[in-house]
């Protein structure tokens, strides 16, 4: 320190010096974090949070997430970050993207594929045919009475082609057929009652759609997608339908199992006996709609007629969640070779579609006015913050 120097101006060079070291040292020892995980925190020793799910996952399967063209905006950073796959959460429903005969509503859908293309995620398709978000127009004819077979054929047929040609090469992968399968436990109704199943007198528009969906794109991967596949009187349903199809050579790659689960199911044995019998057909399966809410409904429980009190996400409830989301992970995990994606419905606890069913996942009772009950369903909190059940699946 040079002793020309005034003592109060050295000893003011002395306090920023050290001040510097110490920020310096801070500097060195710290993770190098990049933007978009500076703001996860590291909650667990073994955490490695250079890594998102998708690298996790990297010798398994894809892992992808359902999005709209809001949270390509608001939740970029942690989707890029995580997955590698995205599913139009409705973007892409025959309802909405082609609303009336003549119209497609083709920018929301523009949006999600230019975002995964930029940030080269793959693209599933959801979907060609429903009996839900459907548009209505295609079933209705001329004379504003139920429409012809054939009219609806032809219909059905340009729809197809239009949307999977203008995603062709780009989009890899389509749920052909959402949820045809009668969701009763009755055995002996084969087929949901839908206009579709009347206007066809049975199920081959099923047939047509995959038919019409493979000369659109010979080289999509084209699925037959369904929520409640493992109980059992449902998985045999399936089980027979996908025989069917087989045996008739329409082309189907594979089933996917929607998977919106909850604490107590499926249990290892359904979901297990349900991977099974697809994998024994020779059939690919995709995990196409993940969430697992905390608050379960017996099979067949009527709607709530008033708002359930909410108990929030409490410790013993997050305890069954991650050991439920264990659980399942361990399980997909061990059929790597025939699971070619896992797919969560939307990003994190903030927005799940389930908050607003008054606590009960896809197949039950809708109340009939919504009722909020937050179902923290997914792997990301309120906050975007991974959450106890994302390291649960993550360290094997
Ligand atoms: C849901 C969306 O998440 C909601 O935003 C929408 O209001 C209704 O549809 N099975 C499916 C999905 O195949 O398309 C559904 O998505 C959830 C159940």
């Amino acid at each position: 320190m040079n002793k020309y120097l005034p003592k109060n101006y050295r000893k003011n060079i002395v306090f920023i010096a050290a001040v510097c070291a110490i920020v310096m040292c801070y500097m060195q020892c710290s993770p190098k974090l990049s933007p978009s995980i500076s703001s996860v925190p590291n909650t667990t020793p073994q955490a490695d949070l250079s890594k998102g799910l998708k690298d996790y996952f990297k010798d398994d399967f894809l892992v992808g997430v359902a999005v709209g063209s809001r949270s390509i905006r608001t939740d970029s950073a942690l989707i890029i970050k995580e997955f590698n796959s995205v599913t139009a959460e409705n973007d892409m429903k025959v309802g909405v993207i082609h609303p009336t005969e003549n119209t497609y509503n083709w920018k929301n859908a523009d949006d999600i594929v230019a975002f995964a293309e930029r940030h080269k995620i793959n693209i599933r398709g959801h979907n060609l045919l429903w009996h839900q978000q459907n548009a209505e127009w295609m079933l209705v004819g001329p004379d504003g009475k139920q429409a012809s077979k054939e009219l609806v054929l032809k219909r059905l047929k340009e729809h197809i082609f239009t949307v999977m040609n203008r995603y062709k090469g780009k989009i890899y992968c389509w749920d052909v057929v959402n949820e045809a399968i009668d969701d009763s436990q009755d055995p002996t109704v084969m087929y949901r009652k839908t206009k579709w199943l009347e206007i066809f007198n049975g199920p081959e528009f099923i047939d047509a759609a995959f038919r019409f969906a493979h000369e659109a794109d010979p080289k999509a991967k084209l699925y037959y997608n369904e929520f409640n596949s493992e109980r059992e009187v449902k998985r045999e349903k399936i089980f027979k339908l996908m025989k069917k199809l087989k045996a008739d050579g329409v082309p189907i790659d594979g089933v996917g199992f929607q998977a919106h689960w909850s604490l107590d199911y499926p249990t290892a044995t359904q979901l297990r006996t349900a991977l099974d019998q697809i994998v024994s057909l020779g059939l690919e399966v995709q995990i196409t709609e993940l969430d697992l809410t905390i608050h379960p409904r017996p099979l067949g429980a009527p709607a709530p007629t008033t708002p359930p009190v909410d108990p929030g996400y409490t410790p013993e409830l997050e305890a069954r969640q991650v050991a439920k989301y264990k659980e399942i992970f361990d399980i997909l995990r061990g059929y790597k070779k025939n699971i070619k994606a896992v797919t969560f419905w939307n990003v994190t606890d903030r927005g799940s579609w389930l908050d607003s069913r008054g606590g009960g996942s896809a197949g039950d009772a809708k109340p009939a006015t919504p009722m909020i009950l937050k179902a923290y369903p997914l792997l990301f909190d309120v906050n975007g913050q991974r959450k106890k059940a994302y390291w649960a699946v993550v360290n094997k």
